[in-house]
């Protein structure tokens, strides 16, 4: 998706992975640096050690506790810090920034109005999962307005803990443990893991939250396309989409911040439906 993004752009940048072990990150972040990295992108586990490892956290890292995108900078000869994709002459090494960025969590509000034609403010949204894509989906979700918002999780204390997380930071948003008694929602959005597996039991407890009761679904899982979360909801006549959108805008708003360019969106999603699915996967209903 990146190097497609990129050469769309013009550009003769790569985007390489790299397998880091979480003691050596700290060492690797020095080392793109001292080789003029225009950026990183890191993904678990690296996300939370990263908040400390970087010279500044945008508010972006700050207010979701998490960087999944550094930007290398360097100071212009008026003084001010400049992404390193600005400089014709690369900087001295001692004079390198590593800023860090989420772009994780506005991905999540992207996708579900994009994919979903979902404006969450107002809204009512059942979350499954309170683990780390859960708590940022969580958080996301009550900052952009989400009236009422049912929390659902395995280990009740995680989602107790989320639950009071929300209710100091955002007090507007009404937080209940468990599924709501009886009415529809707006919103189902799985952030468990229940899906990667082909013998996973579903996320969602249907004697207690029959799928019709929700208008859309949300899966973040994107590999298989259709999870049997996506498959019984599409039957029970939701509105579906699955987690591609997501990994996709996390990735168009890191291009956008290294290049300081509009992200070619249409070209890094047919990328990344290529490479993850071999082909354009099924359209969602
Ligand atoms: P991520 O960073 O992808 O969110 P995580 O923090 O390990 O990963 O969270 C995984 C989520 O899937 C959690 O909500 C987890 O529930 P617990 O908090 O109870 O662990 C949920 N999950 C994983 N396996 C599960 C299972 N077999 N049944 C129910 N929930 C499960």
């Amino acid at each position: 998706m990146q190097n497609a993004g990129i050469a769309a752009l013009g550009l003769n940048w790569r985007y390489l992975a790299f397998d880091v072990r979480p003691e050596e990150l700290r060492p690797a972040i020095e080392g793109a640096r001292a080789m003029r990295f225009i950026g990183l992108n890191l993904t678990v586990p690296h996300k939370l050690l990263a908040c400390e490892l970087v010279d500044e956290l945008d508010e972006s890292a700050r207010t979701w506790g998490a960087v999944n995108t550094i930007r290398f900078e360097a100071r212009d000869d008026s003084g001010q810090w400049r992404p390193l994709a600005e400089f014709e002459e690369l900087p001295e090494t001692d004079r390198i920034l590593a800023r860090g960025f989420n772009t994780d969590a506005d991905a999540i509000v992207r996708a579900l109005r994009e994919d979903l034609g979902l404006d969450v403010r107002g809204r009512r949204v059942v979350l499954l999962g309170a683990g780390g894509a859960g708590r940022t989906a969580a958080l996301r979700l009550a900052a952009e307005g989400v009236a009422d918002l049912w929390l659902v999780n395995r280990t009740a204390a995680k989602a107790e803990a989320l639950a009071a997380e929300i209710r100091q930071r955002h007090p507007d948003t009404q937080v209940r443990l468990g599924y709501p008694g009886q009415g529809s929602v707006d919103l189902l959005l799985n952030a468990t893991s229940l899906g990667l597996r082909p013998d996973d039991p579903l996320p969602v407890d249907l004697n207690r939250f029959p799928l019709p009761s929700a208008t859309a679904v949300y899966d973040m899982i994107y590999q298989p396309a259709e999870t049997p979360l996506l498959a019984a909801a599409k039957a029970a006549g939701c509105r579906t989409a699955n987690g591609l959108g997501m990994l996709l805008y996390q990735g168009v708003r890191a291009l956008e911040l290294w290049t300081g360019r509009p992200g070619p969106v249409e070209t890094m999603r047919a990328a990344l439906e290529a490479h993850i699915y071999g082909q354009r996967p099924p359209a969602s209903a």
